[in-house]
Formats: structure tokens, C-alpha cells, sequence
């Protein structure tokens, strides 16, 4: 039958090329958090598979939370105005705040979350994103702790979506021209 496999031009980032990055990230993370119990809150939905798969590699104890935000609409989104669907269950002042983010763009979204936190007086907040295209940025901002460096191509998989599909694919790949110019 149809596969999802069918859409994808060229895989970018393997499974184990991924897990092996995501394996370091979570030893950095664990020596640079060692005795400060962070929250770590994953950005739905697209960072739901790098969250699950980085916390399993963090070996100090941490709590999680989950966030949920959308910018509305394409037209919109250059504008900044990002709305909250979801929002976390705990308080976050006097936390360390890990945001967890499968990947970087515009940065707009990050720019949001992280004004939110900071009004709510977080003790620190860093970031940490999978996959970061600063060819794309209009707002200045960098991850503290980054996986990829990617080029500006249609990249879907392992969390990322286009219209909401592929993001269960194990691996990072790009998209054929066809499937999103039809
Ligand atoms: C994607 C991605 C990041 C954001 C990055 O999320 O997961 O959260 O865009 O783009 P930016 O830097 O230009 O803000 P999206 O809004 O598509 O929602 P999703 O995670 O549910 O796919
Ligand atoms: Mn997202
Ligand atoms: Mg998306």
C-alpha cells in the first residue's frame, strides 16, 4: 500500500544519527543541571518525539511539563502573534527552565514562550533545540545547546510536520517538491 516513505526525496538525518546527538545533548545536559531539578517543557507538538527521546537521556532528576502554542495563521506568523492552546500546569517562578523545541525557524515562536517565562520569573531559562535554519531567523535568538545546524530545505519527520503528517517517521528527511506544490 501507500507509503509514507513514497513522499520522502532524501533522508537528511538517520535514526542513529539523531539518537547519537541526542545522547550528547543529554550529557551536557546532565552535568551543566547536576543538584538544580529543572523543568523541562516540551513545546507541542512538533517537539514530542526529541522530549521523549532527550529526558530518557538526562541522568539528573528533572521534572516535565508540556506547552502547546500556534501562531495564527501563515499570514500572521511574521507579525509574532503567537497564541497559547495549552499551558503549563506549574508554576515557573524561581525554576530552572529547560524549553525543549524540535526546531528553530523564524524564531518567533521561542521569542514568545521565552518572554512568557521570563514575566512569570523564572530563576533561568535555556533552550534546547533538535534542529536550527538560521538562514530563516528574523528575530535574533540561538539555542543553548543545539543539535543541527540544517540547511533551508522542506525537512519533515521525527517530530516535524507538514499539514500535519510525517511526523512519525523515525528519521529527518526532505519532502518532494511535488507533495507540497500540488
Ligand atoms: C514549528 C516548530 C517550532 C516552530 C518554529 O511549530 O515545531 O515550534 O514551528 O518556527 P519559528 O521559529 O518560525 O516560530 P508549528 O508552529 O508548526 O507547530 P507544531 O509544533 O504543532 O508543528
Ligand atoms: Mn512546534
Ligand atoms: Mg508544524
Amino acid at each position: 500500500g501507500p507509503s509514507l516513505l513514497q513522499d520522502i526525496q532524501e533522508v537528511l538525518y538517520s535514526e542513529e544519527t539523531i539518537q547519537n546527538k541526542i545522547k550528547e545533548l543529554g550529557e551536557t545536559l546532565s552535568r551543566e543541571y547536576e543538584g538544580r531539578n529543572p523543568l523541562v517543557i516540551c513545546v507541542l507538538k512538533g517537539a514530542f518525539i526529541f522530549m521523549a527521546d532527550l529526558v530518557k537521556r538526562i541522568t539528573v532528576p528533572i521534572e516535565l511539563d508540556f506547552m502547546a502554542v500556534s501562531s495564527y495563521g501563515a499570514a500572521t506568523k511574521s507579525s509574532g502573534v503567537v497564541k497559547i492552546i495549552k499551558d503549563l500546569d506549574v508554576p515557573v517562578q524561581g525554576r530552572d527552565i529547560i524549553i525543549v523545541e524540535d526546531i528553530i525557524d523564524s524564531g518567533l515562536t521561542l521569542s514568545y514562550l521565552i518572554d512568557v517565562l521570563e514575566r512569570r520569573n523564572a530563576l533561568s531559562i535555556s533552550v534546547v533545540a533538535l534542529f536550527d535554519k538560521p538562514a530563516r531567523r528574523t528575530v535574533e535568538l540561538e539555542p543553548d545547546y543545539r543539535g543541527f545546524e540544517i540547511p533551508d530545505a522542506f525537512v519533515v519527520g521525527y517530530g516535524l510536520d507538514y499539514a500535519e503528517k510525517y511526523r512519525n517517521l523515525p528519521f529527518v528527511g526532505i519532502l518532494k517538491p511535488e507533495i507540497y506544490t500540488k
